[in-house]
């Protein structure tokens, strides 16, 4: 696919208010939420550019101006963004339908919380050989309890969706990646101006209708980051490279990504993976393990001791602070001497 004139355009949804990241997400939209100090949409961006996607609709409902703000048309990360906006979320295919005036040929819907690298040109390839009218990425995961759940032939062909299975509703642990090639016409199954899903609405209404819908099975890196658990798992997968960033290609394992602006005493003891934000100020004795990343003008206090950790911008850790597997949002003050282990800490949830 490479830049061909033949590239789809894709709509990423970034709608949602991520309820399964607050607090983090008061006042960000989750696809705005930092993985290595750049939001995970950048992320999401390179890597449609990656396979030669450049034209790119942003689905929005929650705060569309901080997304915005930020990209504008997108240039700077050559792509050409688009935004819909609505006024009240209209569900995963309601803002797709939003957004219909801008898609004439075959495109690709993402969800605005996936982290992977599906070669999206070997998709386009299947859905045109099945002569599919919708194909739905497919990843194995051990429990789908949280995901949908999608069952197929032996052609791929899908059968049936259950979304979020109870347990004894599991019969495959195929679930559906959030990664869709449609063409066009489905969209004249979607009610406008209506709250309306692919998950439970289109898709169980195509199957009804015996329209093709195929299941593309991949192995390839698959994350939904919507939980504070998968979003620190993604960020330390990035630092120990069980995964790569499109956006980003100066990691290395064991490597210390510093910026040239920050300050870090001599006797600051720093094992990498780590990726440390401009102005950050590391003070003496302090000690940081990776896989670790620190947000741009954060302090880390004398002797604090930091592992495994993601600290958004303006953090402060106080003086012999020690914290493990934690994700601290931006602003926040940890007092002096603090032991906080396995916990999401933002300013306005202090630790017990
Ligand atoms: N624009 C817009 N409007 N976007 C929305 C809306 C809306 O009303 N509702 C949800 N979204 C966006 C979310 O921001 C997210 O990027 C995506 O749609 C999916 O929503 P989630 O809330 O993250 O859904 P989920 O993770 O529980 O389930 C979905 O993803 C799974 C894979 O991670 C479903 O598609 C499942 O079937 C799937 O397995
Ligand atoms: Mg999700």
């Amino acid at each position: 696919m490479g830049g061909s004139k033949t590239s789809p355009k894709a709509v990423i949804l970034v709608g949602g208010e991520g309820t399964r990241l607050y607090p983090l997400t008061y006042g960000i939209p989750k696809p705005m939420v930092p993985v290595l100090n750049r939001p995970f949409l950048e992320h999401t961006i390179a890597y449609l550019r990656k396979y030669g996607v450049e034209n790119i609709i942003l689905a929005s409902s929650y705060l569309p101006e901080v997304i915005q703000d930020y990209f504008g048309d997108g240039s700077k990360l050559g792509a050409r963004l688009t935004y819909t906006v609505e006024n009240n979320p209209l569900g995963t295919a309601g803002a797709v339908k939003n957004a219909e005036q801008y898609l004439d040929s075959t495109f690709v819907v993402l969800n605005g919380d996936i982290f992977t690298d599906l070669n999206i040109g070997a998709m386009l390839a299947f859905h045109q050989r099945k002569g599919a009218k919708a194909t739905i990425a497919l990843i194995q995961v051990d429990n789908p309890s949280a995901f949908g759940l999608v069952e197929t032939d032996s052609d791929r062909r899908v059968t049936g969706f259950v979304e979020k299975p109870s347990p004894d509703q599991v019969t495959t642990n195929w679930i559906n990646a959030g990664i869709y090639i449609l063409e066009p016409e489905v969209l004249g199954y979607v009610p406008v101006n209506s709250h309306y899903m692919f998950e439970k609405g289109l898709f169980p209404l195509l199957l009804k209708q015996d329209e093709p819908v195929y299941g593309y099975p991949f192995s390839s890196y698959w994350l939904d980051m919507g939980t504070p658990e998968k979003y620190l798992c993604l960020n330390h997968d990035l630092l120990l490279l069980k995964v790569k960033s499109a956006l980003i290609n100066d990691l290395s394992r064991d490597k210390v990504c510093c910026d040239k602006e920050a300050a870090i005493h001599s006797s600051a003891e720093i094992t990498g993976p780590a990726v440390i934000g401009s102005k950050c100020q590391i003070e003496q004795g302090a000690h940081i393990k990776g896989p670790v990343v620190i947000g741009a003008d954060c302090h880390v206090g004398e002797r604090a001791n930091i592992e495994e950790t993601v600290l958004w911008r303006g953090v402060n850790i106080g003086a012999g602070a020690s914290l493990k597997h934690c994700i601290i949002g931006s602003n926040t003050s940890i007092e002096d001497n603090d032991q906080i282990v396995n916990r999401v800490v933002t300013p306005d949830s202090r630790p017990r």
